[in-house]
């Protein structure tokens, strides 16, 4: 089965609050997912290979670690995915981007995918999906079943507020896909939206409520 890891820090923690509160403007709401991007960049990638590679200091030569690929892509879920690449990439400059268009259909939750377009390499390239919000599930998985016909290299999912029922959905769908995430929340409501959660993040980042 496959690992879940809930960042457990007082940075994430007051940061989590920030972006939950109903008054946080769209321009507050924005800057702190970045940052939170940049920590969940941090904690995913901490299982990249690398290699000792002979380099030489001012004083010494010496052999030093070095990551061995750096074959990384990563994925945004269009809309909100989107406001999570720039984390990634602060961390990971030369990782290529795809995307994947999904959006919830109002009435059934069931998501549409309406735009591909990944690296030419990703058979390549270990992937990194980002989407701030795991509620059903239906997303995340689609798009795992979409990039899986890509590549068979390993595929993380990393979210910002995931909830019990997504994170099982997605276990039982993909066995094999660690997900990384800043926190667990309590449930999903009737209509499928995360509690505590902080909303809809696409229309949050994007202005769009
Ligand atoms: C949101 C969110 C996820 C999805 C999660 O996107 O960004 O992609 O819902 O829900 P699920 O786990 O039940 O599938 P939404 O469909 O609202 O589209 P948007 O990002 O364009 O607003
Ligand atoms: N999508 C969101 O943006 N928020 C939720 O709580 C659930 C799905």
């Amino acid at each position: 089965m496959s690992k879940v890891i809930e960042l457990n820090h007082p940075l994430v923690k007051h940061k989590l609050t920030q972006i939950r509160k109903k008054e946080t403007n769209t321009n507050t709401f924005r800057q702190i997912v970045n940052e939170l991007s940049t920590i969940l960049a941090y904690e995913a990638t901490k299982d990249l290979e690398v290699t000792d590679i002979e380099i030489e200091t001012p004083l010494v030569k010496t052999f030093q670690p070095e990551l061995s690929g750096e074959n990384i892509a990563v994925v945004p879920i269009i809309r909100a995915g989107l406001g999570m690449v720039e984390g990634f990439t602060n961390l990971i400059p030369n990782a290529k981007i795809g995307h994947i268009g999904l959006y919830r259909d109002e009435e059934t939750k069931q998501p549409i995918e309406y735009f591909l377009k990944l690296p030419n390499d990703i058979e390549n390239r270990e992937v990194f999906i980002v989407d701030p919000m795991l509620a059903t599930g239906g997303s995340a998985i689609a798009a795992i079943d979409t990039i899986k016909k890509y590549t068979q290299k390993p595929i993380k999912l990393v979210d910002i507020v995931a909830c019990p029922e997504g994170i099982e959905a997605v276990q039982k769908a993909h066995p094999d896909v660690d997900i990384i995430t800043a926190t667990i929340d309590e449930k999903l409501n009737d209509d499928k939206y995360i509690l505590p959660g902080l909303g809809d993040a696409g229309d949050r980042l994007f202005g769009t409520l």
